[in-house]
């Protein structure tokens, strides 16, 4: 098996690649939108080929590895290396050219994320992670925000595709609007996790995410000392992803597990 780093060192050259067909079909004129689960989820030409590309990078370098893409499903040998990708984190805003949406790629072992990488490419800006080996954005070690004070948090969220997801998104923000210092909503939840890694935002919460929109950012987060989580305590899945630093994540879950209990889907 090869090790976190190896991995790591194969993730960035893909991404860094893939990141600029992104750039570029972005400046040629963003083709082929159709919407996927609902109407407000969109998919573009681009999202298909930088999923394509990374992946048939990735069986050149490593051809018997799994692979989960947003786009195109799993594909590979389960067992072993998987990889986790979403092509464009943030498709509504590369399709309304606004410079926040990412390639994310993270190496999962046997069911563990061991090496992530977000990349956007609009910016140039990148994050990288090794389980144990820290968190670096750019060079610079991240360690999160030292916020201890939810009424003094600025937290950023999202919102999901579907319908009824919104509604209860909107419940849960109705709630805790009041009790931080405010709401940021980006549109890429890889960003978001980097953001709150790197003490941009002090914490970040979903419900709702997929493995590959939280995957590499959630290595990030963790590795720069952050609690990442599900409303259950355990790592995250399709339920709440929340990611704070240690002393805010009890405040911001509890206040979580109390509107979650309010419903919704
Ligand atoms: C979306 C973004 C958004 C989040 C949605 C995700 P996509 O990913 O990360 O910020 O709120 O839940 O689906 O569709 O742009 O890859």
């Amino acid at each position: 098996m090869p090790d976190a780093a190896e991995l790591l060192a194969i993730a960035v050259e893909i991404v860094r690649e893939a990141g600029e067909t992104a750039r570029r079909m972005r400046v040629e004129g963003v083709s082929g939108v159709a919407t996927k689960s609902t109407d407000t989820d969109v998919v573009t030409a681009a999202d298909r080929a930088v999923e394509r590309q990374v992946v048939d990078a990735l069986r050149i370098r490593r051809p018997d590895d799994a692979v989960l893409g947003e786009e195109y499903g799993a594909s590979g040998v389960p067992g072993g290396v998987r990889w986790i990708l979403d092509p464009i984190d943030g498709t509504v805003n590369y399709l309304y050219d606004l410079p926040q949406y990412a390639v994310s790629l993270a190496a999962e072992v046997d069911g563990l994320v061991v090496a992530g990488v977000v990349r956007n490419p609009a910016t140039g800006a990148e994050w990288t992670a090794t389980l144990g080996g820290g968190a670096f954005h750019d060079g610079g070690r991240l360690r999160g925000s030292p916020q201890t004070e939810l009424a003094q948090a600025l937290v950023g969220t999202g919102f999901g595709y579907d319908p009824a997801r919104r509604v209860y998104q909107a419940g849960v923000l109705h709630g805790l609007l009041g009790q931080v210092r405010d709401i940021r909503r980006f549109g890429s939840a890889s960003l978001d996790l980097c953001a709150a890694a790197g003490g941009q935002l002090d914490a970040y919460y979903e419900k709702g995410l997929n493995p590959w929109d939280h995957a590499a950012g959630g290595l990030v987060a963790t590795e720069a000392g952050l609690v990442v989580a599900g409303l259950d305590g355990a790592p995250p899945g399709l339920d709440m992803v929340v990611a704070a630093p240690p002393a805010l994540f009890k405040p911001l879950h509890d206040r979580l597990v109390e509107l979650d209990a309010a419903g919704g889907p």
